[in-house]
């Protein structure tokens, strides 16, 4: 059984894992709450690679039929309310359909539809299988998918198997298998699997992605990134997060959230296209911050005073890629601390590390900067002129219409410039391959902290293609 199964069915009961734990690789730490993972990971082995299946074409320069408008369901309505009214503002873009467990939520989406439409789009509500009948429909070109982590696979495989782009939230698939069955439904199917990974648009990530397109890193060495984030409040809010998202604190020990920091990077450093990843080592600190705020605070009436957490508070991975370059990649989503993806970037020519926007270069003159040298970080006047030269022209294009916009506008960004893609029938920034690549970091994380930081090998999703496959067309919009 693979995980998606396995999770879902979990989840969905998650009052009745109170207590319990288990590790990913199938090593039970108390009464197992899920069956031990099956294949390679409860073996301590996960292949470099798969066979493609005979019939299946590779989909990393998968072009589609152009269409006028690109009608769009969402599944979802929390986070996905988002990806509404970004949909709304977008012309070409028409939202069709809208779906829910809740009702209220599929009202509030289809409310928003009708103010800008003046018609209602389709809702969808009440039952957690009833996305499938919208998923049907013959109206639709793409699927947003927004819901709970356990549901990201199933809805991403049912909407390519009846025609439909698939859209999906971070984490796209939560181990390798499921990885591997995403890539392969897409490259059968022949439609895009795209994992709607905002923080690749939010201003400074475009900014860097310039200049090292641009060449003002010379060659690039290594990359720091993160996901940090106090997310102690909202892991006991009932009604969201808090429903499912803690669970995965009791099931997994490893980095439970990798993209929003590493696919940034991986774009930087043309992972898939290119370079790739070639295996990781991953360290956990031990278990405290989550134990002491729930202690503490006793959340929803003390309810949740049995539950066992084995996720370390920080999770550290360094990651080495087929190039030789490094990546160090952190996870921590329970110490009392600012925000921070780090965002951090080196190569033999600058460095740039982000919260704040820092950067140094080897050899400012060229540039018309004051700075003599790389010892202190660029003044804010030098930095002004690298950001006139090098802000990212399709941050340029969209910074207006995104201001206002969710996550300081790259919600928005991400949106248009993948709707745009779909529109043009051109292949989106982002496809199935690094969908696989920057969430199967999930497993091969908790499989190495579960044997003793033992390497363990990133599977590559383009099965060789990354040694010839083009670099993103994102720098050129
Ligand atoms: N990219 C980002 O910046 C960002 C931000 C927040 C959340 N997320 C991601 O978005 C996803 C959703 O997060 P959230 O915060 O909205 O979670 P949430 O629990 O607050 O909301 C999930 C919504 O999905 C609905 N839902 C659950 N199962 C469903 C089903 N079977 N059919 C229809 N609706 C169903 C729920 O009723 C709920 O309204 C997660 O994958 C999360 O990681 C991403």
């Amino acid at each position: 059984m693979n995980q998606s199964n396995l999770s879902r069915r979990n989840f969905l009961k998650a009052s009745a894992l109170v207590g319990m734990g288990a590790s990913l690789t199938g090593v039970t730490t108390m009464a197992a709450p899920v069956e031990p993972s099956k294949g390679d990971m409860s073996k301590g082995k996960i292949s470099a690679t798969r066979p493609r299946p005979t019939g299946q074409k590779p989909v990393n320069e998968l072009t589609t039929k152009p269409l006028d408008k690109v009608r769009v369901a969402i599944i979802g309505l929390h986070r996905g309310l988002t990806h509404v009214v970004s949909c709304l503002g977008i012309e070409f873009a028409e939202v069709v359909a809208v779906c829910d467990i809740v009702d209220d939520r599929a009202k509030h989406a289809a409310d928003l539809c009708e103010k800008k439409y003046g018609k209602r789009p389709a809702i969808y509500s009440g039952d957690e299988h009833v996305w499938e009948q919208m998923v049907a429909r013959e109206d639709l070109d793409a699927v947003y998918i927004a819901t709970p982590w356990a549901w990201h696979v199933p809805m991403c495989l049912r909407s390519m198997e009846l025609g439909k782009h698939a859209f999906v939230e971070v984490a796209a698939a939560l181990t390798v298998d499921d990885c591997w069955q995403l890539v392969d439904t897409s490259e059968r199917t022949q439609r895009h699997c795209v994992m709607l990974e905002n923080c690749c648009y939010g201003e400074n990530e475009l900014f860097v992605l310039n200049l090292a397109r641009q060449g003002v890193f010379g060659q690039l060495t290594h990359a720091e990134c993160a996901y940090l984030h106090d997310l102690r409040t909202v892991l006991f809010a009932l009604g969201t997060e808090g429903d499912w998202r803690r669970n995965y604190h009791w099931e997994y020990n490893g980095n439970l959230y990798p993209t929003h920091g590493l696919g940034p990077v991986a774009q930087y450093l043309g992972v898939g296209r290119g370079d790739q990843f070639k295996y990781l080592v991953s360290m956990s600190s031990q278990e405290m911050s989550l134990t002491h705020y729930r202690n503490a605070h006793q959340p929803n009436g003390g309810r949740h005073a049995h539950e066992k957490y084995i996720c370390g508070d920080m999770n550290t991975s360094l990651l080495k890629t087929e190039m030789g370059r490094t990546i160090m990649l952190q996870h921590d989503v329970v110490s009392p601390r600012p925000y921070s993806r780090i965002n951090a970037l080196y190569g033999t020519g600058a460095v740039f590390f982000d919260y704040p926007a820092r950067l140094s270069v080897d050899e400012p003159k060229p540039y018309g900067l004051e700075a003599e040298g790389s010892e202190d970080w660029l003044s804010p006047k030098d930095m002004q002129i690298m950001r006139e030269k090098f802000t990212h022209p399709l941050w340029k294009k969209l910074e207006e219409r995104a201001k206002g916009g969710g996550h300081g506008g790259m919600d928005f960004v991400m949106s248009w410039r993948l709707l745009d893609c779909l529109r043009r029938g051109a292949t989106p920034d982002s496809v199935v391959y690094d969908a696989a690549a920057w969430s199967c970091i999930i497993e091969t994380s908790v499989h190495s902290v579960a044997h003793g930081s033992a390497p363990v090998v990133i599977p590559d999703f383009t099965r060789g293609l990354w040694k010839t496959m083009k670099p993103l067309g994102i720098a050129e919009a």
